[in-house]
């Protein structure tokens, strides 16, 4: 399969990076099809969806026809088994082993085209155990975008030992002509290369204000004026939310048993309070139902 007849694509999980992923492959002008959980996780899904094609009209980035008929081309559902005539499936639910894995078990008796190419999208999580709870883990590597999936250029690819040359060559091929994101590659190994490296440059700014040591407003001003980051580390790990950054930081503990990654007791007591960042309207700062910032 070339990256060119992949024009079937599915996305397994309607959330913040689900939608993302759905969004850009509209606009590619391919036809998408999300799975949630439920008809009402599929209709927030497509909302999400339009809140953000909405967002790209406002702000000039696509021209309302486009973006009605990039609309137009995802269809929501809550069957697994509608999947079946995908050529991609991209899967972005929670950042759970169990939960992918059973994702991925599921695909590959439900996905006919045996060249069809299955990809996560996890953060952290080994894509090798994914493509081991199929019949074709060399057609199994992870596509990993990065939040806002719209805004930001970057795809990491990656690779197991068992993905072929062909299905690393494909999904590039896809990611950057079709989609027209700029691709690294990537081992299987947790964090990859983006956030092996962010991820503990995340943690170490919630230790700081843990500490006491700065409050969560200096820590951002810091990094935002001090080095021209778009935004600060904290309220970064609230874009991301808090609960996604609290499970890459344990999979990379878990991978390298470094201390730098283990996540700090703030961070998880703030996941258990459901303080989970821009997405419950609190985390290190207070957000509006829209996701602006209070
Ligand atoms: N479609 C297309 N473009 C859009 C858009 C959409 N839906 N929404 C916004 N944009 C564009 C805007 O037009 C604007 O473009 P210009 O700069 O060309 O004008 C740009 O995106 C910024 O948009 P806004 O003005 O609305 O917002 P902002 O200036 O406050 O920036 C931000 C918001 C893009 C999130 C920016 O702060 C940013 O890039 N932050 C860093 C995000 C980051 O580091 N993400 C990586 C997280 S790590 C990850 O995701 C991986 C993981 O596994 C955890």
């Amino acid at each position: 399969m070339t990256a060119a007849d992949m024009r079937r694509v599915g996305v397994v999980g309607g959330g913040q990076m689900g939608a993302g992923i759905a969004e850009v492959c509209a606009r590619a002008e391919l036809d998408v099809l999300v799975c949630e959980t439920g008809a009402r996780a599929a209709a927030a899904a497509r909302e999400r969806i339009a809140v953000s094609l909405e967002r790209a009209v406002q702000r000039g980035k696509l021209d309302r026809i486009s973006a009605e008929a990039s609309l137009a081309r995802i269809a929501v559902t809550a069957d697994l088994t509608d999947l079946e005539d995908r050529q991609l499936v991209v899967e972005a639910v929670v950042e759970d082993t169990v939960a992918k894995t059973e994702v991925f078990a599921a695909l590959d008796k439900i996905v006919t085209d045996p060249e069809a190419i299955l990809a996560t999208n996890t953060s952290s999580l080994p894509v090798m155990r994914l493509g081991m709870a199929t019949d074709r883990a060399d057609r199994v590597v992870g596509l990993h975008f990065f939040n806002p999936v719209p805004v930001l250029p970057l795809v990491e690819v990656v690779t197991t030992l068992h993905t072929s040359p062909a299905a690393k060559h494909e999904v590039t091929d896809f990611a950057t002509r079709i989609l027209g994101k700029s691709v690294v590659h990537s081992t299987d190994r947790a964090g990859f290369i983006v956030n092996a490296l962010l991820v503990p440059y995340l943690l170490s700014a919630i230790r700081m204000t843990e500490s006491g040591f700065a409050s969560a407003a200096d820590v951002d001003r810091g990094m935002e004026l001090g080095c021209a980051h778009p935004m600060g580390p904290l309220r970064l790990a609230d874009l991301i939310g808090l609960d996604s950054v609290a499970s890459i930081a344990e999979s990379l503990y878990e991978e390298f048993k470094e201390p730098l990654y283990a996540p700090p007791p703030l961070l998880q007591r703030m996941v258990a309070a459901g303080l989970l960042g821009r997405k419950s309207g609190r985390g290190f700062h207070a957000y509006d139902r829209g996701g602006e910032p209070r």
